[in-house]
């Protein structure tokens, strides 16, 4: 290609193709001046000193030593896949959300990622998995940010920052980098029951996924579906991997971290490349909308909380396929940005705390990790819809608006009209009604049983899941260096089963405690077993 040109129009020219391509018969600074020596620095003679007027050597050092972007704060190891989503139609009943009338196919990102770790750590540690899938709907971008686990520790976003600071290394000596066998983590856990669901959870199997695409996924809180006659159906999203859900065995996954830090991302990159794409289908238990949104007792709002799913089916309403690599890391998985706020017409939330939280985290964290609030620009981020948004301006702006008149109402640029009740394909908050009250920093009674779920966790695992449970407690709790600690979790689990705290105190060498509550009555979800409860997948 020629020498640099831009466009009088300012649109991408064939330059910006050559510069996206690495490709050319010239190399070329920034402004697309081209180069003689890029290996040399502009010296006063070959042995004498480099030059401040080198602006080559000045411009290709200036932008090296601005190559990283904060990584995220949570779930900064990642790998991301394309692929496609199939609507099988069958929750047109319950939404008018275009993506799920049937047949529709839409374009989608994935990103797979661990929570704790930094961007460098290594796959296969103990922890949860995020499950993020960005939807290119023809209505707008649809972000369904979930996790491989259908509980969450918190069950108010205020929290957050304290779970966060438990899990994450110490913040004396940065260790352990992605383990949780370390004193902060147990020392909170074991203070805030409302965790206990979670981290049973993640003690057991699912901890430690085989494969990211052999994992289940789960958007974890209740959201609101509204269909064409303003009909609202509460949901909860599950994915269910066609592959089924496998994980790996401590020891091994501990061998695999050493031998290969990559490994998930391996697999999944490898997997797609050799044309074995993974594919999920998509699912949703159906509660009816009362107002007091709970369904068989369960509390809906409570992201502590599963239903059953033998109470609820998960009813398959779609199928994914990932069939293609990200061609470049940092422009695709780095700089994508989900957000559970990026909703579009038929899909609305609850009143769930945690999520209101997550509705203010997201947006605000991408504006310090992606530079600035034009992050929705970046390709990966772009809608697959017209945007016409009046945003202006601002940090890394790359759009060329026109007009004269970006604010409503106008008279000069032929605006938009807004007409009053008509039905412009908008996103409309479905119009709930909210409960009266007193203003209070407050959970509801609700909220309060931190042990009946977690135990209908342990009554539905398989005798081989147990052991694993087991003996991953006895391990994670023989790395905390304070006593105080275990002998404090053993009472917690002493509050899920007796036989669950004994074993782990003969592991710890301590005296099992009695329970505190009385042991819940409640029935197994053999659907909460990865051996013995599966979903009929083909
Ligand atoms: C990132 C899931 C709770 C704040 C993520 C990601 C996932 C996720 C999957 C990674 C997104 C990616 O791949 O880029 C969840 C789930 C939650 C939860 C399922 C609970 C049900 C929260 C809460 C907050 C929060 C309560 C804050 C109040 C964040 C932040 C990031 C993040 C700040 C980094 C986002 C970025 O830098 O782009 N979360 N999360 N999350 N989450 Fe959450």
């Amino acid at each position: 290609s020629g020498p640099a040109t831009v466009s009088p129009t300012g649109s991408p020219t064939g330059a910006d193709q050559a510069r996206m391509a690495q490709s050319g018969s010239h190399l070329t600074n920034a402004q697309g001046t081209r180069l003689y020596d890029t290996d040399h620095s502009l010296k006063a003679g070959p042995r004498g000193p480099v030059l401040l007027q080198d602006h080559h050597l000045r411009e290709k050092i200036m932008h090296f030593d601005h190559e990283r972007i904060p990584e995220r704060v949570v779930h900064a190891r990642g790998a991301g896949a394309h692929g496609v989503f199939q609507s099988y139609g069958t929750a047109s009943a319950v939404t008018k959300a275009g993506f799920l009338a049937p047949d529709v196919e839409t374009p989608v990102f994935v990103r797979f990622s661990t929570v704790v770790g930094s961007r460098g750590s290594a796959d296969t540690v103990r922890d949860t998995r995020g499950f993020a899938t960005k939807f290119y709907t023809s209505e707008g971008v649809f972000d369904l940010v979930g996790n491989n686990i259908p509980v969450f520790f918190i069950q108010d976003a205020i929290k957050f920052p304290d779970v966060v600071h438990a899990a994450k290394p110490h913040p004396d000596r940065e260790i352990p980098q992605a383990q949780s066998a370390h004193d902060t983590f147990w020392d909170f856990v074991s203070l805030h029951t409302e965790a206990t669901h979670h981290t049973l959870f993640f003690m057991g199997d699912r901890g430690i996924p085989r494969s990211y695409r052999m994992m289940e996924g789960f958007g974890v809180h209740t959201f609101r579906l509204v269909n064409a006659e303003g009909r609202t159906t509460l949901v909860k999203f599950h994915w269910k991997p066609k592959l089924g859900v496998h994980s790996l065995v401590w020891d091994e996954a501990q061998l695999i971290n050493g031998n290969d830090p990559d490994f998930h991302r391996r697999d999944l990159a490898d997997a797609i490349e050799a044309g074995a794409y993974p594919q999920w289908e998509l699912g949703i238990q159906t509660f009816p909308d009362t107002p007091d949104q709970t369904f068989e007792g369960i509390d809906l709002l409570d992201p502590t909380n599963i239903v059953p799913e033998e109470l609820a089916p998960v009813q398959p309403i779609g199928l994914m396929t990932l069939n293609r690599n990200p061609s470049n890391f940092f422009a695709e998985t780095e700089q994508v940005a989900f957000h559970v706020g990026h909703l579009v017409p038929g899909i609305d939330v609850t009143d769930d705390p945690l999520l209101a939280g997550r509705l203010f985290s997201y947006l605000d964290t991408q504006i310090t990790r992606l530079g600035g609030p034009n992050f929705p620009q970046l390709p990966i981020n772009r809608p697959h819809a017209p945007v016409n948004d009046m945003l202006r301006d601002g940090m890394h702006q790359t759009a060329v608006h026109r007009g004269v008149a970006p604010y409503q109402p106008n008279s000069l640029d032929g605006g938009c009209p807004f007409t009053a009740g008509a039905d412009m394909g908008a996103y409309i908050e479905t119009p709930v009604t909210v409960p009266e009250g007193r203003k209070v920093r407050e959970a509801p009674e609700s909220f309060s049983d931190h042990f009946s779920q977690p135990r209908r966790f342990w009554l539905s695992m398989t005798p081989v899941e147990r052991e694993h449970i087991i003996g991953a407690y006895t391990f994670e709790l023989g790395k905390c260096y304070e006593e105080a600690i275990r002998v404090r979790t053993l009472q917690v689990l002493a509050n899920i089963d007796p036989e669950l705290c004994s074993r782990v105190a003969d592991g710890l060498g301590l005296p099992a405690p009695e329970p505190t509550v009385p042991l819940a009555d409640v029935e197994p979800s053999p659907a909460l077993s990865q051996v013995g409860g599966t979903w009929p997948v083909d």
